[in-house]
């Protein structure tokens, strides 16, 4: 049967660089169906909701979404759409990898490092987020439980072994937040002694991200908990080039979202500038996730090498061409 995709255009740069990835999509010929759907800053001006029924129906149904990034209305009582899609189909894990190309503003060359978010509890599960009445007093409770470490430390050594991949290091904080961080270092260690053909340790997030700057070579695949994985994976992102660089996907039991990981960036919308790597590349994990690798991998290598060309690229990656011109390099390559 055919694969049916939801195709989530999103806000501000998301349509153009999301069409992008269509048109590569069709051009490799993946049999795919898509179904557009809104969210977002569309969709409320559309429906007069952020996240309408129609949408969560379609992702319900297909299982399998890309997604340009969603504008959250400020100061209005709303709670973001991108948390509220992990909470609603339960997507623990969030994969974001990065990679060096040739081309891009990164000053490593042999950078191949994913980062494994836990990606619904910790400081982001939304509990007790409290502000005493005289405003002097805040205060956010983190929740870890040992299902949650071990459903994601398991999803880190079951991708290392199904990747090839050498190594898993566990960050934390376990010296200082005894409860919460204490908690996943122990469930974790003990995920990783049934692993013994993985090499794994653990680390401490502040000199993780030291490490990371100093000596990135060193990591292959990180676990970690929400909020330490919200900031190292975008630390991972500047490592090779920036946010324009780096895909995401939110992978849960049933549904899975791959998207952008950058925002809507609202200063160069509708102007043929935006970048469209980052979804192509979140397409790329899409792709794999279908076990579609051969696909994958030819997506991968077109974009490698027009970015290594240099000659159509976009100005964040110090070219001077536009959205169109950056996709149709990558289309004659394929
Ligand atoms: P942003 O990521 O949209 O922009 C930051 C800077 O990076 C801007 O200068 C922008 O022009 C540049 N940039 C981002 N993506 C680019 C690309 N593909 N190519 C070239 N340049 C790119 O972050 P900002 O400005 O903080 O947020 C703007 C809006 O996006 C907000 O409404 C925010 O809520 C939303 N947002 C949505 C996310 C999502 O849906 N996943 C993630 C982050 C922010
Ligand atoms: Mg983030």
């Amino acid at each position: 049967t055919q694969q049916r995709i939801t195709i989530i255009p999103g806000d501000g740069i998301g349509p153009s660089i999301v069409e992008s990835a269509v048109q590569i999509l069709t051009k490799l010929d993946c049999g795919f169906e898509f179904e557009y759907a809104d969210a977002g800053l569309a969709a409320l001006e559309k429906t007069g909701e952020l996240l309408p029924a129609a949408t969560l129906e379609s992702i319900k149904k297909n299982k399998v979404v890309l997604k340009g990034p969603l504008t959250t209305p400020v100061g209005e009582g709303f709670t973001s759409i991108n948390v509220t899609l992990r909470k609603q189909f339960s997507l623990y894990a969030n994969l974001r990898p990065v990679i060096s190309f040739k081309g891009t503003q990164s000053r490593y060359e042999d950078i191949d490092i994913i980062t494994i978010r836990e990606n619904t509890q910790g400081m982001y599960s939304g509990l007790g987020q409290t502000l005493s009445d005289d405003g002097e007093t805040a205060q956010a409770t983190s929740q870890i439980t040992q299902q949650g470490v071990k459903a994601i430390v398991t999803f880190a050594f079951e991708l290392a072994r199904k990747e090839g991949r050498k190594k898993v290091t566990m960050v934390h904080k376990a010296n200082i937040l005894k409860s919460t961080s204490g908690l996943f270092l122990k469930v974790a260690k003990e995920i990783a002694a049934q692993y013994p053909d993985i090499e794994s340790n653990d680390m401490i997030v502040d000199n993780t991200c030291m490490q990371l700057v100093m000596n990135p070579a060193q990591f292959d695949v990180i676990v970690t908990t929400n909020l330490f994985g919200d900031i190292i994976s975008d630390l991972c992102a500047g490592l090779v080039g920036g946010l324009g660089m780096a895909p995401g996907a939110n992978i849960g039991q049933d549904c899975a979202i791959f998207e952008a990981v950058h925002g809507s960036a609202p200063d160069i919308a509708g102007k043929n500038l935006a970048n469209p790597t980052s979804v192509l590349l979140a397409s790329v994990q899409m792709l794999e996730h279908l076990s579609m690798k051969n696909k994958a991998d030819k997506l991968r290598f077109a974009i490698r090498d027009a970015i290594a060309a240099g000659d159509r690229t976009t100005r964040d990656l110090g070219g001077e061409s536009g959205t169109s011109e950056f996709t149709q390099a990558i289309l004659e390559r394929l």
